[in-house]
């Protein structure tokens, strides 16, 4: 129902230089299972990172999309969700300067993969 209604806009994600939407901001809709290297201003600095209310949820990474992670958890923090407290100041935990890149998935295909 809502995800068919909101086919053009699924997948929005505002990205901001600063926490609680400050800064220079950034709103885009982006594709699902699709890898985003982030640019400046927002490579290494992005505190807000906020999911629109559909069901989708963003994966940051740390490296690149084309970097080699070797790390066993996946160089990454996510998933973060429209409803993740921490979506408003990522540099609770660090990630405004570790985030390289990004990816989102629909909630249908965000379960982990068994490997
Ligand atoms: C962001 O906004 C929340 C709620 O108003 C506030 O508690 C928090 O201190 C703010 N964070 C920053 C870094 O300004
Ligand atoms: C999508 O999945 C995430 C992670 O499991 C969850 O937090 C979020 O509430 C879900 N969103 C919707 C709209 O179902």
């Amino acid at each position: 129902m809502a995800v068919e209604a909101s086919v053009a806009t699924f997948g929005g994600v505002l990205l901001c230089t600063g926490p609680n939407a400050t800064g220079v901001c950034i709103h885009s809709v982006y594709p699902m299972m699709s890898c985003v290297d982030l640019e400046p201003p927002l490579r290494h600095n992005t505190a807000t990172f906020a999911p629109d209310g559909e069901a989708f949820v963003c994966y940051p990474y740390s490296a690149g999309c084309d970097g080699i992670c070797t790390s066993p958890e996946g160089c990454t923090k996510g998933p973060i969700s429209f409803y993740s407290p921490d979506k408003f100041d990522l540099s609770i935990s660090g990630w405004n300067s570790f985030i390289e890149s990004f990816e989102c998935r629909s909630n249908e295909s965000s379960l982990p993969r068994v490997s």
